[in-house]
C-alpha cells in the first residue's frame, strides 16, 4: 500500500463516515483532518464535531458554504433550465463539485496527499468527487474506503463499529435505512422498498413537502424579482441566494411542489429509482423559464434548450471543473444579461404556474402581436411571400410523389 501522510475526510458525522475515520487511522495509521460542510441539509453538525474529537481529530472543519452553494452552483446551473433526463434538477450532482473544492482546499492548507469520502462503488456520487479533485489538483491521492475495505455487508459493517467502540444509533441497528442526501436544494431518498419501482413509495418517504392533496385549498400567489439570469427577490424583498432558496423551500415544500418519482440512468451504467424532492428548485425553474420567455431572443432561447440536455449530463456525471463546462457555462452566462424582471406564479396543490411576467428589458411588443389595429408597420402581404417561399420545395416535393 502507498505511504500516506495526511489525510483530509468528507465527514458528516454519521455512521458510514464516523467508521470510515477509524478505518482510515487504522489502515494508514496518519493524521486525519474531518471536514463537514453546511449545505443547509437541516441536521445539526455540532455533533459531528464532538464524534469526530472523541475519535482522536485534532483538526475538525464544520464550514457554513450554503451561500457560496446557491450563489455559485445552484444558480449558475437554474440560468440553464438544467434537468438530468428531462426530469431530475440535480440537487446531488451539484453539490459534489463544492464538497471536492473544499476538500482540495483544505488538503493543501494543512499539507494532506489525500483526500477521502464516504460514496459507495455503485454510484454517481464517488465519480463526481473524483473527477472534480483530479481537475483541481491531480497530485492529491483520493481514498474511497467503500471501494477498498472488505465490508461488503450492513451487518458487517456494525461488526465494525462494534469492535471499535463506535456508538450505533439503535434505530441503524435494524434493518438499513434508506440512502438519504439532503442540502438547500434537494432531499433524494433510494434504497429499500424503492429499489423495485413497480412499488409505490410510501408516505414517510417524503421528508420537506407535504402531499398536494394535502395542501392547503387556498393559492397563494408570489412575485419573484430577476437580475441577469439570477433570481434576487421574493414578494418584493431582496435576498442573498441561501436566503431565497431557503425561503422558496419553505413556500414550495407548504404547497406540495417539487415531488419526483424518478427512474434514472446512472453514469456507472446501471437503472436506479429515488424519490426527489425539490421545491424551491422546482418554482425556480418554472420563474427562470418565465422570465427569459419575454427577454431571450427565439433563437438565443432556442439554442440555451438545445445545448441544456449537454449541460445537465455533464454537471449529473462529474463534469463541472471540465472545460467544456467551462464553455457552456460562458454562453449561458452570456444569454442572461437582458433577463431582469418580476414573475408572478401561483402555488397550488403541487404546482407553481406562473401566471403573468414583466420586465424593463422585455422583448414582448403588444404592438407587434395585436389582432387589433397596431402602429407598428407590419405588413401582412410579408407573410404572404414569407409562407410562399417557405412552402415552395413542400410543394415541388408534394408535386413529385404524385399527392
Ligand atoms: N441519484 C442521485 C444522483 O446521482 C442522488 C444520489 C445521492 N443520493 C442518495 N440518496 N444517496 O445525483
Amino acid at each position: 500500500m502507498t505511504k500516506i501522510e495526511k489525510i483530509v475526510l468528507s465527514y458528516s458525522g454519521g455512521l458510514d463516515t464516523s467508521i470510515i475515520l477509524k478505518w482510515l487511522q487504522e489502515t494508514y495509521g496518519c493524521e486525519v483532518v474531518a471536514f463537514t460542510a453546511d449545505l443547509g441539509q437541516g441536521e445539526e453538525l455540532e455533533p459531528a464535531r464532538t464524534k469526530a474529537e472523541m475519535s482522536g481529530v485534532k483538526d475538525i472543519r464544520i464550514v457554513d458554504l450554503r451561500e457560496e452553494f446557491v450563489r455559485d452552483f445552484v444558480f449558475p446551473m437554474l440560468r440553464a433550465n438544467a434537468l438530468y433526463e428531462g426530469q431530475y434538477l440535480l440537487g446531488s450532482s451539484i453539490a459534489r463539485p463544492l464538497i471536492a473544492k473544499h476538500l482540495v482546499g483544505i488538503a493543501r492548507e494543512v499539507g494532506a496527499d489525500a483526500v477521502a469520502h464516504g460514496a459507495t462503488g455503485k454510484g454517481n456520487d464517488q465519480v463526481r468527487f473524483e473527477l472534480a479533485v483530479n481537475a483541481l489538483d491531480p497530485s492529491l491521492k483520493v481514498i474511497a474506503p467503500w471501494r477498498q475495505w472488505n465490508i461488503r455487508s450492513r451487518m458487517q459493517l456494525l461488526e465494525y463499529a462494534e469492535k471499535h467502540h463506535i456508538p450505533v444509533p439503535s434505530d441503524k441497528r435494524g434493518e438499513a435505512p434508506f440512502s438519504i442526501d439532503a442540502n438547500l436544494l434537494h432531499t433524494s431518498t433510494e434504497g429499500k422498498i424503492l429499489e423495485n419501482p413497480a412499488e409505490v413509495a410510501p408516505d414517510h418517504v417524503y421528508q420537506r413537502t407535504v402531499d398536494p392533496p394535502d395542501a392547503p385549498d387556498t393559492p397563494e400567489i408570489i412575485t419573484i424579482g430577476f437580475e441577469r439570469g439570477d433570481p434576487v427577490s421574493v414578494n418584493g424583498k431582496a435576498m442573498t441566494p441561501a436566503a431565497l432558496l431557503t425561503e422558496l423551500n419553505g413556500l414550495g415544500g407548504r404547497h406540495g411542489i417539487g415531488r419526483l418519482d424518478l427512474v434514472e440512468n446512472r453514469f456507472i451504467g446501471m437503472k436506479s429509482r429515488g424519490i426527489y424532492e425539490t421545491p424551491g428548485g422546482t418554482i425556480l425553474l418554472a420563474a427562470h423559464r418565465g422570465i427569459e420567455s419575454i427577454t431571450l431572443d427565439r433563437a438565443a432561447a432556442h439554442l440555451k434548450d438545445e445545448i441544456m440536455p449537454r449541460y445537465a449530463e455533464l454537471i449529473y456525471n462529474g463534469f463541472w471543473f471540465a472545460p467544456e463546462r467551462e464553455m457552456l457555462q460562458a454562453l449561458i452566462d452570456q444569454s442572461q444579461a437582458f433577463v431582469s424582471g418580476d414573475v408572478t406564479l401561483r402555488l397550488y396543490k403541487g404546482s407553481a404556474s406562473v401566471i403573468s411576467r414583466t420586465s424593463p428589458c422585455s422583448l414582448y411588443s403588444a404592438d407587434l402581436v395585436t389582432f387589433e389595429e397596431s402602429a407598428i408597420a407590419y405588413d401582412h402581404h410579408d407573410a404572404e411571400g414569407f409562407i410562399r417561399l417557405n412552402g415552395l420545395r413542400l410543394r415541388n416535393w408534394a408535386a413529385r410523389n404524385g399527392r
